[in-house]
């Protein structure tokens, strides 16, 4: 079974995705971490994020490997530790260079799906519904108040530096949400088979509780 949520950062995707996967047993995909990876790559390496050809090269030349439970992902860039510092705010900052471009996609959708195949999972991100899992057998697009959201990334964020003002959170994320969303390949959307909730007023339990409930729904149809 495969369940797919999307949604803007902060919108308690991963919190939700996390704890979904535990209660149900299913394995968590944060696709996120990936693109996280390559950007820490590009950034480490030397290669600026203009140089498409470069970015392109050190694509073929990197092995990404994403070891998620509900506690997290481990994420590996070249049997290389990394998962500290993908979170860092630069990581952040550069990762529209690397999640606009659609050959980066293309290697991560194949990852994605790789990661996928033969399990039950919880996968989370962007394009997940449009994208990477069409068929998943439920769809989530999960949605917040950005003020909430700023909240929510700041108190994530508590202990790496250089995490900056709630006003600087909100234009930060705000930036984020048009980049993601008008994108040319794969942008954020909402897509319309996927249940949309907004999680402004709900903490990330009833959440999942409500999307059990859902789940269920579909198990007993099937
Ligand atoms: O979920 P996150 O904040 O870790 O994601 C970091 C960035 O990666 C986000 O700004 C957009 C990009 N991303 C994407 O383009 N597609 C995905 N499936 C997941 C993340």
């Amino acid at each position: 079974m495969i369940i797919a949520i999307d949604g803007p950062a902060g919108s308690g995707k991963s919190t939700v995705a996390k704890g979904l996967a535990e209660r149900l047993g299913f394995t968590y995909l944060d696709s996120g971490a990936m693109y996280r990876a390559f950007t820490w790559k590009v950034s480490s390496s030397g290669v600026g994020f203009s140089d498409k050809e470069g970015v392109y090269k050190l694509l073929a030349d990197t092995s990404i490997r994403i070891e998620c439970s509900a506690d997290g992902s481990e994420v590996f860039v070249d049997d290389v530790d990394v998962t500290r510092e993908i979170r860092h705010p630069s990581v952040t900052e550069n990762i529209h260079h690397i999640s606009s471009l659609e050959f980066v996609r293309k290697k991560m959708v194949e990852l994605q799906r790789d990661f996928a195949r033969g399990k039950d999972i919880v996968a989370e991100g962007r394009d997940m519904c449009s994208v990477v899992f069409q068929d998943a057998d439920k769809k989530i697009y999960m949605d917040a108040d950005i003020k909430e959201r700023a909240k929510r990334r700041h108190s994530e964020l508590g202990t790496l530096a250089g995490e900056g003002s709630l006003d600087n959170l909100i234009e930060g994320i705000a930036q984020r949400d048009h980049r993601d969303s008008t994108r040319e390949h794969a942008p954020l959307k909402r897509e319309p088979d996927a249940l949309y909730l907004d999680t402004t007023s709900l903490d990330a339990e009833d959440v999942v509780d409500i999307l059990i409930k859902e789940i269920q729904k579909e198990q007993q149809k099937n």
